[in-house]
């Protein structure tokens, strides 16, 4: 069993917690979070450690990936529970930066920064059109400083999770992004760390996102038009549900296929919060008429 992990807050600490194991040839694994960690952060914790001898999880609510008027100030910070959570399940390493180490020039400073290409701007992009940007550079630094040997990312962040296999694939950065399956509560919603937003009426209509989702993908042998129907007739039949977006998409975002798997998308407003859900679709290969 490992110990406490070690506490990390700048590149020197987390080389020097790194280092031993390293020159034994042993594996990093990196889990990325903002904190206020749930069941689904640490099922990507006892995956990443499948993968690799030791795990690193970073803590941090990076400002760049937030929009004006978005909930940076209210973002819940917990990192006292979080690093106990931590504890229990095992891991080496939690690194736990200032924004200065993360961003030496500010963050709204001059920099360098990754362009997330084309599909940045779909889906979330749309209302959030410079959150991606943020996010692959923060994970991109992430990358750079732990040097992981993997890289695990849940499902419930669907777009996040391809970009992040984009950009790796295409900056040639040698790492595997591993993705894994959404933690959902016994009803269906998916753990977030925004679901403490909810009010309890609000926390009730939150379901009606996994619920259209399960209807749509219980419609995917009768193709892609009925599957956007009966996923939509669900979320159409509950009030204070306000939908961004409700589509179906191949695994990498790109057009459905009939006949292949392919991914089902929403993202819909609950009073002031905003939450996102996806699926997976097998659809027929009969595409209906
Ligand atoms: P955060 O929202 O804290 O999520 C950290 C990781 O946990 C992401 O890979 C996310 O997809 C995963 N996750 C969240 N809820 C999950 C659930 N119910 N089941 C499985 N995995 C879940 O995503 C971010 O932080 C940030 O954008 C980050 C990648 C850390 C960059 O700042």
């Amino acid at each position: 069993m490992r110990g406490a992990p070690v506490v990390a807050t700048t590149r020197g600490d987390l080389d020097a917690a790194l280092a031993a194991g390293r020159a034994k040839g042993r594996s990093v694994g990196l889990v990325p979070t903002m904190g206020a960690l749930h069941d689904g952060h640490l099922a990507l914790v006892e995956r990443a450690r499948q993968l690799a001898d030791l795990v690193v999880v970073s803590i941090f609510v990076n400002p760049t990936q937030f929009g004006a008027g978005e909930d940076l100030d209210r973002y819940p910070r917990t990192f006292d529970s979080d690093l106990e959570q931590l504890a229990q399940v095992g891991v080496d390493v939690v690194f736990h930066p200032a924004v200065a180490e993360m961003y030496p020039d500010g963050a709204d400073g001059p920099g360098v920064t990754v362009d997330p290409g084309p599909l940045g701007a779909e889906l979330e992009g749309v209302v959030r059109p410079t959150h991606f940007r943020g996010v692959l550079t923060v994970v991109a630094k992430l990358f750079g400083l732990v040097r992981p040997d993997v890289a695990v990312f849940g499902e419930k962040d669907y777009q996040q999770l391809v970009l992040i296999k984009q950009m790796a694939r295409t900056l040639c950065l040698p790492v595997v992004v591993e993705g894994c399956p959404t933690v959902r509560e016994v009803d269906g919603l998916a753990l977030s760390s925004r679901n403490r937003y909810l009010d309890g009426p609000q926390r009730q209509l939150a379901v009606a996102l996994s619920r259209a989702l399960d209807a749509g993908a219980d419609a995917g042998p009768s193709g892609t038009v009925a599957v956007l129907e009966a996923a939509r007739k669900t979320l159409g039949e509950v009030d204070g549900v306000d939908v961004d977006y409700l589509t179906l998409r191949a695994p990498d975002l790109s057009d459905p296929v009939p006949g292949r798997e392919a991914r089902l998308l929403v993202a819909a407003r609950v009073g002031s919060t905003r939450l996102i859900d996806n699926v997976a679709v097998s659809l027929g290969a009969e595409e209906d008429s």
